[in-house]
């Protein structure tokens, strides 16, 4: 594939075949990956792969934690306290999970989830469905590998975008190999959960999951939300 069709190529794919991806392809993508800039070289990321046994007990670990959290978000305001104090159902990442987007941007995100959910046929108030297709996020879509990154947490912004960068090339190099991939920031708010799977050193924040592995012909794959046009990307000369 051509740099271009790589670019073209990928898309956020939200189900996977049960195929597994080899160990020596996911080390392949990695070392691609870190080719990739960072401020003053830094390279304030790492990662911790999830696949195998340690990927289904952590997948069945986030899913029964949403089912709870989604259990007591439908309680009555008094037990609902009580619920999620003692219930284990506090998001417990590393970042606070912040879905209040400016104007400008809130009004992307609605159109991404309404051409998601349209997609899947889920009607606007099929409140059920929607959190059907949020649970995926905590089974990886069923990809067979699940990439926590983790950004060095004292360099917080800096560490961020080398982060980001390094993810978009871990992305590209496995679509150029054929493979797909969902970045999940939602999987971070359970980053506690996460943890006690991995030996993470106390500095190191999780801030993104990356699902990867092999597309599946599911409808959900098919949606492309659009992008801005470049007159609309660029700030106009004052
Ligand atoms: C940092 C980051 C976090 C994301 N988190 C999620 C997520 O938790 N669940 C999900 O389904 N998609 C997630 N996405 C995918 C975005 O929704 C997707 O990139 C966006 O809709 C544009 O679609 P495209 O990736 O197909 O171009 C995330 C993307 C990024 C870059």
């Amino acid at each position: 594939m051509t740099f271009d069709e790589v670019l073209k190529a990928r898309r956020s794919t939200r189900a996977f075949l049960d195929k597994d991806v080899p160990d020596s392809l996911i080390k392949e993508l990695l070392a691609d990956a870190l080719r990739s800039p960072s401020s003053t070289n830094t390279q304030g990321y790492r990662v911790a792969i999830a696949t195998g046994a340690t990927r289904e007990k952590l997948a069945e670990e986030l899913t029964q934690t949403y089912d709870r959290a989604m259990k007591v978000k439908k309680q009555a305001l008094p037990l609902k306290i009580v619920s999620s104090v003692f219930g284990g159902v506090l998001p417990n990442g590393d970042f606070k999970a912040d879905l209040d987007y400016p104007k400008e941007m809130k009004a992307r995100a609605i159109e991404c989830g309404k051409g998601l959910y349209g997609t899947l046929g889920i009607e606007r108030h099929d409140r059920e469905g929607r959190e059907r297709q949020m649970r995926k996020n905590f089974e990886f879509f069923n990809a067979p590998v699940e990439i926590f990154l983790f950004i060095h947490g004292k360099k917080g912004v800096s560490s961020a975008l080398d982060g980001g960068i390094f993810l978009q090339s871990l992305m590209l190099a496995a679509t150029s190999r054929g493979l797909a991939t969902c970045a999940q920031a939602s999987v971070a708010l359970w980053g506690g959960t996460v943890r006690k799977y991995f030996e993470v050193e106390e500095d190191y924040k999780l801030i993104c999951g990356l699902s990867l592995g092999y597309a599946s012909d599911d409808i959900v794959n098919t949606f492309q939300p659009e992008k801005r046009s470049v007159e609309e990307l660029c700030f106009k000369l004052s």
